[in-house]
C-alpha cells in the first residue's frame, strides 16, 4: 500500500517534579518510588497549559519533521483520557490550532493503549475505500489534571506530555507499510481496577463527587501490574507469530511506560531485553503519550534506521491492551 511514518514530534512541559519534592507533599521516598517503579523524575504542565496546547506543540513538530504543512492533513485522531472538554474533542481543537482546514478530526479514548488504538485506526480508515491520504495521530494527556495529589498510591507515577506521528500513504505498491502486524484486545469485566469515577453520565460533577475526590485516578496497583504483564506479552506473542518475525529480528522494544518493574518483566518473558527502550525514570507514565513519546526520541537522536522492526506493547483503564510491530 505505501502506508509510512514520515514525520514525528513531541511535546514535554518544561516544569518537572522530581522525587525530592514528592517526598514534601506524600508520605513517600526517592527510595520507594526508584525501587517500586524506576521513577526519578515526572514532567507537569501548569494551570494554563490543557491537553489541546501539548498536542498541538508535538503536531506542529511532527508536521515540521514530516515536511508538510499542515493544509496537506486528511484526518486528525487525537488520543487522550484528559480531553480539554467533554466536547468539543480536542483534535478539533488542535486542527483550528495549526489551520489544518476542514479535515475531519474525532478523539480516541482506550487509556494508556489509547495511541496503538489510534495507529490502527488511521491504518484501516487510510487503506479503506475513505483513501486518507496523509493521518495526524496524536496521544496527548495532562494526566496531573486527574492525580489527587494527596493519595501517594497514584500521585507518584503519572506526568505529562505529548506525542505526535504524520502517516502518509505514498500509492507506491513496492514501498512497504509501517505497520506489520498488530492485535488490539479489551476487558471490560475489570474496567473498575483503574477508574476515574465521576465526572461523566455516571456520576457527574457535584459539591459531593469533588469533596469525596471522586475526580481522580483510583487504581487497584498489584492487580492492574499483573495483568498489565500477562497481557503485554501475549499479545507481543501473537504479533510476533502472526508477522512470521523472530524476537531476534526486533531492533527496539517499547512497553507502555508505567513501571520499569513492568517492562523488566515483560522483557525477560520475551527474551529481549537488550532491546527494551526506557525513558520511564524521566516521564513517569503518560498514558497515551507514553510510547509516542519514546518513538520520537528514537526517532530524533537517529537511534532507528529506515527498515528497522520496533516491537510497542501498552495496556490500560478499561482494560484495553495492545501490541503493533512497527516497520521504519
Ligand atoms: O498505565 C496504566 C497501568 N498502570 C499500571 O500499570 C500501574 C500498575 N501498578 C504498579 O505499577 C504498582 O502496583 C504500584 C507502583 C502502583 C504499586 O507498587 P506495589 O509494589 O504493587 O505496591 P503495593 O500497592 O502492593 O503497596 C506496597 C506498600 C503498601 O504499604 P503496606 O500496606 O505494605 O504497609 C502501600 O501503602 O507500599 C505502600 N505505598 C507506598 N509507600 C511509599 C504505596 N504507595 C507508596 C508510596 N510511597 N508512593
Amino acid at each position: 500500500m505505501g502506508i509510512r511514518i514520515i514525520g514525528t514530534g513531541r511535546c514535554i512541559p518544561d516544569k518537572i517534579l522530581n522525587n525530592d519534592d514528592l517526598e514534601k507533599m506524600v508520605d513517600t521516598s526517592d527510595e520507594w518510588i526508584v525501587t517500586r517503579t524506576g521513577i526519578k523524575e515526572r514532567h507537569i504542565a501548569d494551570d494554563q497549559t490543557s491537553s489541546s496546547d501539548l498536542a498541538t506543540v508535538a503536531a506542529k513538530n511532527a508536521l515540521e519533521n514530516a515536511g508538510i504543512t499542515p493544509d496537506m492533513i486528511d484526518l486528525i485522531i487525537v488520543s487522550t483520557v484528559t480531553p480539554d472538554h467533554a466536547f468539543p474533542c480536542t483534535a478539533a481543537i488542535v486542527q483550528r490550532n495549526i489551520g489544518a482546514g476542514n479535515c475531519p478530526c474525532f478523539d480516541m479514548e482506550a487509556a494508556c493503549s489509547g495511541l496503538l488504538y489510534a495507529f490502527n485506526t488511521a491504518y484501516g480508515m487510510m487503506s479503506s475505500p475513505l483513501g486518507y491520504k496523509r493521518v495526524l495521530v496524536i496521544g496527548a494527556e495532562k494526566m496531573t489534571s486527574l492525580v489527587d495529589w494527596t493519595d501517594r498510591s497514584t500521585c507518584v507515577l503519572f506526568g505529562d506530555g505529548s506525542a505526535a506521528f504524520v502517516l502518509e500513504n505514498d500509492g507506491n505498491p513496492d514501498t512497504p507499510d509501517f505497520y506489520v502486524a498488530g492485535e488490539v484486545a479489551a476487558d471490560g469485566n475489570a474496567a473498575d481496577i483503574l477508574i476515574v469515577p465521576a465526572g461523566g453520565s455516571r456520576n457527574p460533577a457535584t459539591i459531593k463527587t469533588v469533596e469525596e475526590k471522586q475526580h481522580f485516578i483510583k487504581m487497584g496497583g498489584p492487580k492492574t501490574f499483573h495483568l498489565a504483564v500477562t497481557s503485554m506479552v501475549n499479545a507481543c506473542r501473537n504479533v510476533l507469530e502472526k508477522s512470521g518475525i523472530s524476537p531476534d529480528d526486533i531492533v527496539w522494544a517499547i512497553p507502555h511506560q508505567a513501571n520499569k518493574r513492568i517492562i523488566d518483566a515483560v522483557a525477560a518473558k520475551l527474551g529481549i531485553p537488550e532491546k527494551v527502550y526506557l525513558n520511564v525514570d524521566r516521564y513517569g507514565n503518560t498514558s497515551s503519550a507514553s510510547i509516542g513519546i519514546c518513538l520520537d526520541e528514537l526517532n530524533r537522536e537517529g537511534k532507528i534506521k529506515k527498515g528497522d522492526l520496533i516491537l510497542a506493547a501498552s495496556f490500560g483503564a478499561g482494560l484495553t491492551w495492545a501490541a503493533m510491530l512497527i516497520r521504519w
